[in-house]
């Protein structure tokens, strides 16, 4: 049967950093995210008795090489799931993630693919699942299952099965933007994979990441609770920071930083300092997304367009879960 789907990426507030379980990848720390609506993944996954091999389409491109590994295991996986390790798949995804933007596509992408792939294999499966199984793809997909503002648990066993993805409040409670950064020069030198595994093997300060982590969840999620954009955007800030502070204290040390993500970040404060509410969270790359209410969706566009160095600036707004097309 085939099935289509479509997922967003989302932008963690407080950041996934480190695994504990790298094959099925099981996180160090529980991660919070806003699912943005401006940037999503369309999938669809055809398994048929007649096909010998997978094959994987990627904006009507044919896909070999580790972006195609990636999707066989993870096929392999969902056959394995359901009992049918000899059924191939046809699948065609379009991107609707700027890759210039900085959004890892692997989010919207995974769980797009997850959701496809499990319908077009009539499985019946609650969203729990379908986020376990989407989190052993990509870990950062498994928030995508659903919309809004969303926690991964860790959880705590060996296996998996408490490790997924909750709604902590849907889309519409909420109006919160985000702002992503383009910068003109953004390729990214250590992969998140690589740089999580170095700063957990090697920082100094890994700890004590993972350790202010319990805290930054409960208030940001009273935050979220009480539309406290002040609270939301402090702690999500604090948290990038910490998140990025570990990278530094790795051996090698490294940074995903460049010389124009310091000035977006220093405009973003300076904003602030005359009177406009705006935060900056910035992932295992150089660019930057800004988070800021509607009211100053003017003032914040044509301030980060204006900063040497920024090549665009696309707005999104709070984004749904996954859903069938
Ligand atoms: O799921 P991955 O491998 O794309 O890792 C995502 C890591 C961060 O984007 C830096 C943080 C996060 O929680 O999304």
């Amino acid at each position: 049967m085939k099935a289509s789907a479509k997922a967003h990426t989302n932008i963690a507030l407080i950041k996934y950093w480190g695994k504990r379980d790298e094959s099925l990848i099981l996180p160090m720390n529980n991660s919070l995210s806003l699912t943005l609506d401006g940037f999503y993944t369309t999938t669809t996954v055809d398994f048929r008795e007649s096909l010998t091999e997978d094959s994987f389409y990627l904006n009507d491109q044919l896909v070999s090489g580790v972006e195609y590994e990636r999707v066989t295991s993870f096929l392999d996986l969902i056959r394995k799931y359901a009992g049918k390790p000899n059924l191939f798949a046809e699948v065609h995804s379009t991107n609707y993630v700027p890759t210039a933007a900085g959004f890892a596509s692997s989010a919207s992408g995974f769980a797009a693919l997850a959701t496809a792939a499990a319908k077009s294999l009539g499985l019946k499966i609650s969203d729990e699942e379908l986020s376990i199984l989407t989190r052993q793809g990509s870990g950062s997909a498994c928030r995508s299952i659903y919309g809004g503002f969303v926690e991964w648990e860790k959880g705590d066993r060996s296996d998996g099965s408490d490790s997924y993805a909750i709604q902590v409040a849907p889309a519409n409670h909420w109006d919160i933007r985000v702002a992503a950064v383009v910068l003109s020069s953004s390729a990214k030198k250590v992969l998140s994979r690589e740089g999580m595994k170095r700063t957990v093997d090697t920082s100094a300060y890994y700890s004590s990441w993972v350790e202010s982590i319990p805290d930054d969840l409960s208030n940001i999620k009273e935050g979220i609770k009480n539309r406290d954009f002040a609270k939301v955007g402090e702690i999500a800030e604090a948290n990038c920071l910490r998140m990025h502070a570990t990278t530094l204290a790795a051996n090698p040390p490294f940074t995903y930083w460049r010389d124009t993500t310091l000035a977006v970040m220093q405009t973003v404060q300076e904003l602030r300092e005359n009177g406009v509410s705006a935060y900056f969270t910035i992932d295992a790359g150089p660019n930057v997304k800004v988070l800021y209410l509607p009211e100053n969706e003017e003032t914040i566009q044509s301030t980060l367009r204006e900063i040497p160095g920024v090549d665009d600036v696309i707005a999104s707004r709070a984004g749904q879960g996954v859903s069938y097309i």
